[in-house]
């Protein structure tokens, strides 16, 4: 097996790209897969400060890695979940990363900060755990982003991901998704720009990127997720890449190229966003939908966590479905 860039032996093959790499070559192929995603999609200009939420995974401190490799800005953000061992292990790797690439990590600490963990939080707000965690994520990496005056945030999510989204969200005709799964959210009514480089690698690269960089990541998934159909979408689409690779690559970014501007109307535009009487967030309600979150795990309204228990009925009628991003 010969790199197919310099003929000297290789140590992974890329089926799809129907070529095996060296070390050198594998890494510059990252390097130039995440620059193309960037320079098609408009992710990232070259001055912006970046804000790269990492979960001490493999996906997060590669993307992390090859950021500040192509030269940006980037600083890291690590949130604690309160998920048991998985959480301050995986908060380790990230720190560890921070402190070899003397790079900055901005930390939040969701029991210290807002009063309850990711299990325990979600079992009293009645809420499956995974989403639970997606809703605090989304609102904590906003407010770190703004707060921190960030042009952007970068998640790890990678090919497999973004094909398994697409792949569920197909399956259910979720048109209003559809319309949005796109892999860069532009800054908009209170909302920081979001952005995924990744959208060109999977995840067996990205362990590779992270094993040939000496990067320790944590290997283990979350407990949490276990039994999610993200999951199993991952698998089928797995099968179907062993047979016809590419699949997942024409899957995906074909419904860039061609289908998804077919929904772009789908995501409606007309809801109004108000600031979130509690924290200031954008939502469609009077309280965000994180607050309301925050007031049903732990029984208190966000800043009184521990002076005051809550004795109002059910939780205040809402206006609408939230539509916080
Ligand atoms: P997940 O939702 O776990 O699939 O993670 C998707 C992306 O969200 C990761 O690639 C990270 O960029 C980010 N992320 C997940 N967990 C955390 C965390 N605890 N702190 C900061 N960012 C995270
Ligand atoms: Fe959020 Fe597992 S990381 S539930
Ligand atoms: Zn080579
Ligand atoms: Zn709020």
């Amino acid at each position: 097996m010969k790199c197919r860039v310099c003929r000297e032996p290789a140590v992974i093959d890329i089926r799809r790209h129907n070529a095996n790499f060296c070390v050198e070559h594998f890494l510059r192929l990252c390097r130039d897969q995440v620059a193309k995603a960037v320079k098609d999609h408009d992710m990232l200009d070259p001055d912006d400060r970046v804000l790269v939420a990492v979960s001490g995974g493999k996906d997060s401190l590669a993307v992390w890695d090859i950021l500040l490799e192509l030269g940006y800005e980037a600083d890291g953000l690590y949130i604690g979940l309160g998920i048991g061992e998985y959480s301050n292990t995986s908060g380790d790797f990230a720190r560890t990363f921070a402190t070899a690439r003397g790079v900055r990590l901005v930390e939040v600490d969701l029991v210290a900060e807002h009063g309850f963990d990711i299990p325990t939080g979600s079992k009293a707000a009645k809420r499956v755990p995974c989403s639970a965690c997606g809703l605090s994520k989304r609102h904590l990496f906003d407010k770190a982003a703004l707060d921190g005056s960030y042009d952007v945030i970068v998640t790890g999510h990678n090919l497999d991901d973004e094909a398994a989204v697409l792949f569920g969200n197909t399956l259910r005709w979720q048109t209003d998704y559809l319309g949005r799964q796109l892999p860069v959210l532009a800054a908009r009514k209170g909302f920081p720009k979001k952005v995924k480089p990744l959208v060109r690698l999977t995840e067996r690269e990205m362990a590779a990127y992270c094993v040939l960089r000496g990067i320790d990541y944590i290997v283990d998934e979350c407990p949490m997720a276990k039994g999610n159909k993200h999951i199993a979408y991952k698998e089928a689409l797995n099968e179907v890449e062993l047979g016809s690779p590419g699949s997942k690559h024409d899957f995906y970014h074909g419904f860039l190229a061609r289908a998804v501007e077919k929904f772009a109307g789908d995501e409606g535009e007309d809801y109004v966003l108000q600031p979130c009487e509690t924290c200031g967030a954008p939502t469609t309600n009077e309280v965000c939908a994180f607050c309301r979150l925050v007031e049903r795990a732990t029984g208190s309204t966000p800043g009184e966590q521990g002076t005051m228990s809550r004795t109002e009925g059910p939780p205040r009628a809402r206006q609408k479905a939230s539509r916080e991003q």
